[in-house]
């Protein structure tokens, strides 16, 4: 009986670490790093069109972007990635769909942290 308790106990064991492992992959993979997302739109010259600091775009066309909030700028980027050629979903404009083809959903939410970082003029007027 002895040899018996041991495997159960081994067994319970076992499969306390293996749930112990599943919670920890369950985590959020990913917490967005705004340092990262300043090297993207760098590298991604998003302030040819957006202005010095996502501030003051180059044209009435172009939206101030620094300080927006976050999820606001997230789901507007995932929009023109999904909405791309398909004017009955997400957002259509094809300058912006371009710009946002070759990055990954992290990459996005890295960006949208960074921006939102930014000290900018937009207001919320309540
Ligand atoms: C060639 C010019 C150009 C470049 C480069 C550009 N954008 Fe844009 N962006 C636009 C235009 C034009 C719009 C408005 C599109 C519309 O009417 O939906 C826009 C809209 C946006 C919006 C939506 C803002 C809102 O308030 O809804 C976000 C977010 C954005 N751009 C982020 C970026 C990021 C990040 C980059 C770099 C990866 C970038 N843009 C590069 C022209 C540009």
């Amino acid at each position: 009986m002895k040899a018996l308790d041991t495997v159960l106990k081994t067994a319970c064991t076992a499969a306390a670490l293996i749930g112990a492992i599943g919670v920890l992959a369950m985590q959020p993979a990913h917490a967005a790093d705004a340092s990262n997302g300043k090297v993207l739109t760098e590298a991604h010259n998003c302030a040819a069109c957006h202005g010095p600091n996502l501030n003051k775009p180059v044209s009435a066309e172009y939206p101030k972007l620094a300080g927006q909030h976050a999820d606001y700028l997230y789901w507007a980027l995932r929009q023109y990635q999904m909405g791309n050629g398909n004017p009955n979903f997400g957002r259509n404009n094809p300058i912006m769909a371009a710009q946002v083809q070759s990055l990954s959903q992290s990459d996005l939410k890295d960006i949208s942290a960074y921006i939102e970082s930014l000290d900018g003029d937009l207001i919320v007027k309540k």
